[in-house]
């Protein structure tokens, strides 16, 4: 360990088997630190997923688990007294913009009542744990100038997502003011890559690819996103649950720091699954999406020396290429 680095050696990970969570366990384990994964296993995409993700964690050493689920006040207390994280990752929530506008309550549970759980058990900790937890690029909402930088405001959500990822982090200042805890919010950008989500566009896409069905494109196609490849997001997380130096309180945008076009997008994936012409079926933006994000990295550069390095078409082939043969293709 550098004097520039915290003593963190046990790291509670909640959201372990999902995309993200599943990606930073395995990083954890492989750098020699002891990891506890909790999830609830929930069905808002295939189950089976989660389960093979998760599969590959848990016979590592240094893992421990719980299937449970945030609400769970005393199973997620339990998890804290017995393992006594010095570092909580806490990645579990409800995602997706579109699914706040379907299934409200879901959100308030997941992200809002879950999170308050997340923040009682860091205060009444024997020792208190550093805090980093997600939030999203959402935040800034449609009126955001580009590229997003964590000194504009972020009070005009435009998605009940948004609006609790916006909460988390008020909340997370009201607790570390209050009681002490080290918090950390992180605004992460379109992450995508191998063991993705089945709910996001770049799956979505390759889905309706090979199934030769037209690709939607909101924004008539003209929508642009900063892509960020898991593993560049990963590094970010770890380099600051490692970190010394951090404030109390900090908000850091995680992004590749690139608006790419989602027509980009599909050309890569249209060449890698092997289709000369996609079908496109352009529509209008729907509610509560933006048309671009773009993330100003400069405050985690300097923080933690964050520096991404895989762009879109490097990141896309690695994608589809776990994608063909997790499909059997
Ligand atoms: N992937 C992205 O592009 C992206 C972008 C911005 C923010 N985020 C945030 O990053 C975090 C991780 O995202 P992800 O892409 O890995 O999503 P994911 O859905 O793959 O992972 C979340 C995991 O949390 C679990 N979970 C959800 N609600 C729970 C609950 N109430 N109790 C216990 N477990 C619960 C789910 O079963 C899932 O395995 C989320 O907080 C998400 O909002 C992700």
């Amino acid at each position: 360990m550098t004097g520039t680095e915290s003593a963190c050696r046990r790291v509670l990970v909640t959201g372990a088997a999902g995309f993200i969570g599943y990606h930073l366990a395995r990083r954890l384990l492989h750098e020699g630190l002891e990891v506890f994964g909790f999830d609830n296993f929930n069905d808002f995409y295939p189950v089976r997923l989660k389960r093979d993700r998760h599969a590959q964690l848990e016979p590592q050493a240094g893992y421990r688990w719980l299937g449970a689920e945030l609400a769970d006040r005393s199973a997620l207390a339990e998890v804290f007294r017995s393992f006594e994280p010095d570092c909580v990752v806490h990645l579990a929530a409800q995602a997706n913009v579109r699914h706040s506008l379907v299934d409200p309550y879901t959100f308030q549970r997941s992200n809002i009542e879950g999170f308050l759980n997340v923040l009682e058990c860091c205060r009444h900790a024997a020792r208190r744990p550093r805090l980093l937890y997600a939030s999203s690029s959402s935040v800034y909402g449609a009126r955001a100038q580009q590229p997003f930088s964590e000194a504009q405001r972020t009070d005009t959500p435009i998605s009940l997502y948004a609006a609790t990822k916006r909460a988390n982090e008020l909340m997370a200042h009201a607790y570390s003011q209050l009681y002490g805890i080290q918090a950390i919010g992180v605004r992460l950008f379109t992450v995508y890559g191998p063991w993705g989500r089945p709910d996001m566009a770049y799956w979505l896409f390759a889905e309706a690819l090979r199934q030769g069905r037209p690709i939607t494109l909101f924004n008539r196609g003209e929508m642009r996103r900063d892509f960020t490849y898991v593993d560049d997001a990963v590094e970010g997380l770890f380099r600051c649950v490692r970190a010394g130096g951090l404030g109390r309180y900090e908000i850091f945008n995680l992004g590749s720091g690139r608006a790419e076009p989602l027509t980009a997008l599909v050309a890569l994936l249209a060449r890698e699954l092997g289709v000369a012409q996609p079908a496109l079926e352009l529509r209008p933006l729907p509610d509560g999406d933006v048309e671009e994000t773009c993330a100003s990295i400069d405050r985690l550069r300097a923080a933690v020396g964050y520096e991404p390095v895989t762009t879109l078409d490097t990141g896309v082939p690695r994608f589809a290429a776990w994608f063909k043969e997790y499909q059997g293709l």
